[in-house]
Parts: C-alpha cells; structure tokens; sequence
C-alpha cells in the first residue's frame, strides 16, 4: 500500500515538473514576443512621426529582421514573425507552422482567436514549447499591406523593388496577418 503510494506520488511530482517546465517555456515566450512587438512598433512609430510612411517603410525594412535577431541572440531561442502571405521570405512559416496558422486564421473567422497559442510538440525524442502570438490588421498598417487604394505610389514603388514576390498586400482590418513563432527546447530548462 505505502509503496503504492509513493509511486503515485512518484509520478505526480513528474507531472508537475513537466508542468512547470512547460509554463516557465510559456512566461519566458510570452516576454520575449511582447517585447518583439513593442520594439518593431517602436521604430515603427518612431519613423511615422519623422517622414510618414514611405519614411516608415525604408526603416522597417532595414531594422525588422535586425530586432528579431537581436532578441534570438538575447534569449538564446528560436524566434521570429511568419505568415502565410509573407512580405520578407525569412519569415516563410515551416509546415508545422503553416499548419497553426490556418488554425489562427479559422479561429479569427469565427470570432475565437485567443491572445496565445501553444503546445508541446516531439521532433526526435526531444519535446519543445512551440508558441505563438497573434497579430491581427489594424488600421494604420494598411498603410503597408492594405488593397491597392490603400497604398500610396512611393511605398508600391518600394515594395515593387524590395520585395518582387511580396504577397502581403491586399489585407482589410481585423484580418489575421500571422504571428510571433518561438520554439523552447524543454530539456533545456531546468
Ligand atoms: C510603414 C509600412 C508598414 C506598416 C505601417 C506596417 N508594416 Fe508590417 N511590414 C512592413 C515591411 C517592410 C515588412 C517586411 C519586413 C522585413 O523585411 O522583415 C513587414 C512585415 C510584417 C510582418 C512579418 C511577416 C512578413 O510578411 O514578412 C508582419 C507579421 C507584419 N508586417 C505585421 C504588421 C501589422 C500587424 C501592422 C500594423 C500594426 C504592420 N505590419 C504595419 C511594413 C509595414
């Protein structure tokens, strides 16, 4: 009986360290998304408030993938933007990708996207946290990836020749544009 007890107890402490691994993955994804957003819309805003958008656009350009690798190396994990109709190609979702971001974009649809998503998933024996963060349209970034009337002949004329295969344009408000995608290995946290 007490043996019984103590393998019980046994494999529920496993559980709970698993638990906890899983939800200090998910606190730590969560800053490091939040602070991802908060720095592309600081420079963002930053560059509104100096030349407008064509301005904006020239800066982001140049300084989005330098944010992301800033905070991959700061955090030492796997982080960046994807989207199914991507803009820059290093932010083409892999399959797995794909797949939860045609979940997101169903779920936006029917009214249901939740602030985070994430699970664990197994890639050779090893678990990993995958976790993401949804980014919806708003207004003033259709400015950037709007339908044609939207965007003003600068920012066609740059987008045409600093992204020939771009394919986010075309958005409307409310639209589901992609997320934050970072990737935990749980063995790693202690
Ligand atoms: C001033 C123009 C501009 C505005 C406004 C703008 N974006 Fe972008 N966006 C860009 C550019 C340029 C890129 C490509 C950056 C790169 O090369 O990494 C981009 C890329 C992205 C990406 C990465 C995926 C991809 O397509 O490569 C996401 C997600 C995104 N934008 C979301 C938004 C959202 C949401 C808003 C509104 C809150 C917004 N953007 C407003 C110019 C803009």
């Amino acid at each position: 009986m007490n043996k019984l007890i103590l393998a019980l107890l046994f494999i529920s402490s496993l559980f709970f360290q698993t638990d906890e691994k899983v939800q200090r993955a998910v606190e730590l994804s969560r800053k490091i998304s939040d602070q991802l957003v908060d720095s592309v819309k600081a420079v963002l805003f930053q560059e509104l408030g100096k030349g407008g958008y064509t301005g904006a656009i020239k800066a982001c350009s140049n300084l989005a993938q330098d944010i992301i690798k800033a905070h991959k190396e700061k955090y030492g994990v796997y982080v960046r933007r994807v989207s199914e109709k991507y803009r820059n190609k290093l932010d083409k979702p892999d399959d797995y990708e794909l797949k939860i971001l045609r979940k997101l974009d169903e779920l936006n649809k029917r009214g249901e996207l939740p602030q985070e998503y994430y699970e664990v998933v197994e890639e050779n024996g090893e678990k990993f946290l995958r976790y993401f963060k949804p980014l919806i349209v708003q207004p003033m970034c259709l400015n950037c990836h709007g339908s044609d009337e939207f965007l003003k002949k600068e920012i066609k004329e740059f987008l045409k020749e600093k992204y020939p295969d771009d394919k986010a344009t075309g958005y409307q408000a409310g639209d589901f544009r992609g997320a934050v995608s970072v990737k935990i290995k749980l063995s790693e946290e202690k």
